[in-house]
Order: structure tokens, then sequence, then C-alpha cells
């Protein structure tokens, strides 16, 4: 965990603007949009022909839910920022038009991102980019802290639940911003005129976001701030350590509270993306579902533990073989033939990866036995179950809990016609198809894409036969 150290951080002044003309003018009547991010059609859909056995190496992308909390605490400095091994997604370069929009400048070569915030001037980024996705929301913590206020229309992502953002609105009243709500967007600015202060919070809930947004605040905030029941993910202390590398004081990322000692402005640094935790999940379960052996890096084992004490629990056999290598292999002649169910409730890290709910609920279906997965960290996450039950897949949906029947208990998968309609969602289908007799057809790829870089080309590279199916020109 990052420690504080002395910064010899000459207190440059706070950069002060007049509040700008959008706190006084009306606010624009926008058009009432679903918030939900939504996919241009035609897209091209995704054709598996199953069932596949995989076998090789896949390297691990980096996280994009590290990339865009980092990304939006550019703006928190001052200078340059380099950004390594930032995945190339939807999510990630919308965050790059996000922060355009304020007038910063970005600069993209494949997965390394410049960001140089001098220019920005405007505390209002384009709605349309920020109902997208769910992370350029994120911003309105580095705009009001830098700049005293902050105009950010509510945000769009995968349609999993009501995903509401009063914790960040009570969070920022709590370091001294006055918070209004109208016409679908959330308007906030300094009480006093200047900046926020110092501050405690307590979090209803871990919220991933809100703690990443607030932490960000209190950064830039007067005096000291204390966030309690804060969320604890990788990418909470990712985003830590990035701004510690530019000048701020955050302690206790990691742990349920958060110490903040703000700065005046922080300082343009470099930093590279961890490997995404949710990707390499991803590919373990897809060795397990199709009873293969697989190896998969960079990956880092302890953020896996709970993954791994799962599938290993299943009968699959999971080695370490180096500090970034792990081997998942589910192959018959180590018994991964007949996998044995197991019960499956999400919860905050450092419980079951909610992000990983809808993959593993493919891989039940085809072990032998009875599972429940209970989803308790978002209230509408079972879109996936409709499309799974296309397949022959047994599965009864009782509130937040699904009863997967496996294989013994009728679950037989065989190739259909299947919609994604977000992205970890839309993954277990992928997921299922793989282990699918026959071929199956995914519509709906766009929002795969939005969390994984390269998809069919990796899978590809282990053996699957997968193909991107582009439109007829219309
Ligand atoms: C982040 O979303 C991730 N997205 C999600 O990944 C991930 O599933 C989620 O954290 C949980 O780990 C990004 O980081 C961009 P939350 P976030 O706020 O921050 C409630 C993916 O597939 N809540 O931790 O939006 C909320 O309703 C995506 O990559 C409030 O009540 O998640 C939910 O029930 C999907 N009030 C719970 O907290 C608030 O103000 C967890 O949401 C905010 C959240």
């Amino acid at each position: 965990m990052a420690s504080c150290s002395t910064f010899n951080l000459s207190p440059s002044p706070k950069p002060t603007k007049p509040l700008p003309h959008s706190l006084l003018k009306p606010l624009i009547q926008e058009p009432e949009t679903e918030s939900r991010t939504q996919i241009q059609t035609p897209y091209p859909k995704l054709i598996i022909t199953g069932p596949s056995k995989l076998s090789g190496h896949v390297p691990i992308s980096g996280s994009k839910n590290s990339a865009l909390p980092i990304l939006a605490a550019t703006l928190c400095c001052s200078g340059t920022s380099k950004i390594h091994n930032v995945p190339n997604l939807f999510d990630t370069r919308t965050m790059a038009s996000v922060l355009a929009s304020l007038g910063a400048k970005v600069e993209v070569f494949n997965n390394e991102m410049l960001v140089n915030t001098d220019g920005v001037d405007s505390v209002e980024p384009n709605s349309d980019e920020i109902r997208k996705i769910r992370g350029g929301f994120f911003v309105i913590g580095p705009l009001v802290a830098r700049f005293g206020e902050a105009v950010v229309a509510l945000p769009g992502g995968c349609n999993i639940g009501t995903r509401p953002v009063d914790l960040y609105i009570r969070g920022l009243q709590a370091l001294g911003a006055v918070v209004d709500l109208r016409d679908g967007k959330v308007q906030a600015y300094a009480a006093n005129g200047r900046g926020l202060v110092g501050g405690s919070f307590q979090l209803d809930y871990p919220s991933v976001g809100a703690t990443e947004t607030l932490m960000m605040a209190a950064c830039m905030a007067d005096g000291m701030t204390v966030l309690s029941n804060v969320a604890r993910e990788p990418e909470v202390v990712d985003l830590a350590r990035f701004l510690n590398d530019s000048g701020a004081c955050v302690e206790g990322a990691g742990s349920n509270q958060l110490v903040i000692k703000g700065k005046p402005l922080l300082h343009g640094s470099e930093c590279v993306i961890a490997a995404d935790r949710i990707e390499a999940g991803t590919f373990m379960l897809a060795a397990a579902i199709t009873r293969s052996c697989i190896s998969i890096s960079p990956v880092i084992p302890c953020q896996m533990s709970c993954l791994i004490h799962k599938l290993s629990a299943a009968g699959c056999k999971i080695r370490q073989y180096s500090h970034d290598t792990l081997e998942v292999s589910a192959v018959s002649r180590c018994g991964g033939e007949n996998l044995q169910s197991f019960e499956v409730k999400t919860g905050p890290y450092p419980g079951f990866p909610t992000d990983l709910q809808p993959q593993i609920m493919a891989l039940l279906t085809t072990c032998n036995g009875l599972s429940p997965v209970e989803e308790s960290v978002f209230d509408k996450r079972m879109g996936h179950v409709s499309e799974l039950l296309k397949l022959g897949a047994k599965i009864q949906v009782c509130a937040s809990t699904a009863l997967v029947f496996g294989k013994d208990n009728g679950s037989v998968l065989s190739g259909s016609s299947l919609v994604a309609n977000d992205i970890r969602g839309g993954m277990s289908l992928v997921l299922a198809g793989l282990a699918a007799e026959g071929t199956t057809d995914i519509s709906g790829v766009a929002h795969i894409d939005r969390g994984y870089e390269n998809l069919d080309m990796k899978l590809h590279s282990l053996g699957a036969d997968v193909k991107r199916l582009m439109p007829l020109a219309s």
C-alpha cells in the first residue's frame, strides 16, 4: 500500500476560474434519452462452432476498470500524464473523448494515452459521450475539486440494475459541494466559491465508482478527508497508486477506510495499467467450460483467489508457473470431464466478483449437480439467463438467485441464435457457445467489445472456431 511521503511541491495556486456561465444560464433542455449504453446497429455477429477444445497461452490486456478512473484522474494533474497498457476498447476511447470535450489534449497510440490537461476550458463534458459508458461520470470529482464546478450528465453503462449516483452526490456534499440534479445532469459547485474542503463520509455501500470519484475529489480538497466503508477492489488500489505518484496523499487503499490529505494541484505522472483480472477470470472459465488446458499471463494470482478456490473445488487443476502466469486444466485425464457443481454468491472485493457471475453460470450448466448462484451486488444482473436457456440450459431464477441444473439434470447445450445485452452477460454466451454442440451466433457483440480487447483473435489463437461476421453494407 502506498504510504504518504513528503512532496516538495511548491503549492501552486489553485487555478481559480470564475464560476462558468453554466451556473447562471438555465441548463438546456436535454432530450430524454435512455441512459443505458445503446449500441448502434448493424454491428458484426460472432459465429462460434462448438464444442471447442482450447490449448496454448493467452495474453491478458490492461484492466478496463483500472484505466477508466486513472484517465479521469489525469484531470487532477497539471501537465502531461502518460498511461501505458490501456486496453483499446470502446470504453477507453470514449473516456478519451470525454477528456477531449473538456479541452484536454489526448494523444492515443495503440495501448498508450498521453493526456495534457493544461488546456481544459470547460467543466461540462459532452453529454452524449458521458451517456455511452459508466466510467465517464467519474470526472465529476476531479472537475469540481480543481475548477470549483462540474456539470455532468447521468451516466450510461451496462443495463444490470438501477445504478444510482446518490453516494457520489452525498459524498461531494460532505466535501463542501452544492449538488443539484436537473434535466438529467448533475451540477456540483464548491459552496465557498473556491474549492472543496476536507470532510468525512461513510458510504452506505462500498461502491467502486463512488469510492474512486470521492478519492479523486478529496485529493484536491483543502484539508483532511476520511472516507469509510469504501470499496477495496484492486482497481481502487491502482487509482490510489497513480494519484500518490502524481503528488497526492492517499492512505488506506485496499482497506475499508481512506485517509486523504488534500493538495492544491497534482502533477502529471506515468503509469502502467495492471492486467485485467476479469478478463483473466473469463479465460480461466473458458478453459474449464471447454474441458481444456490453457495458460494465461500476465495475471495477479492473489486477485483471483475466489475463482481459483471455486474451480479447484469443482475439479480443475490450477498451477502457478511464475509470479504472473497461471495454467488452468480441466482435461478429462485430470478428471476435468466431470466437474462438480458449487454455489456462488457475489459480493464486494475480496468476495466473488459480480463481473464473473454470468460467465461462471455458463460453466455451471456443464457441471454435475445443482448450483445456486446469488447476485448480491446488482439488482438486475440475470439478463444472460434467458439467452442461456435458448442453448438448452436448465436454470430457474427466483429474485436475485439462479438455480443452475447441471448436465446430469438435463442441461445439454446446443447451438442457437443469441443476443448479448451487456459486457459480461455477452461473454457468458460466448463461453456457452464454445461448449455447445453446433453453431451459435451472437449479436450485440458491441457490448462485449466494450470490455474485451481482440476477443475473437485471442479465442482463435487458442484453437476456438470463432468468426466475426461483418453485416452486409446496408
Ligand atoms: C464498477 O461499477 C465497475 N465498472 C463494474 O464493472 C463492476 O461490476 C462494479 O464496479 C462492481 O464491482 C467500472 O469500474 C467502470 P458500484 P460501479 O458503484 O462503480 C450501488 C463491467 O462489466 N450504488 O460498485 O458502477 C449500485 O446500485 C462493469 O466491467 C448505489 O446504490 O459499481 C450497485 O448495486 C459492470 N449508489 C452497487 O452499489 C451509488 O451512488 C455496486 O455498484 C453507486 C452505487
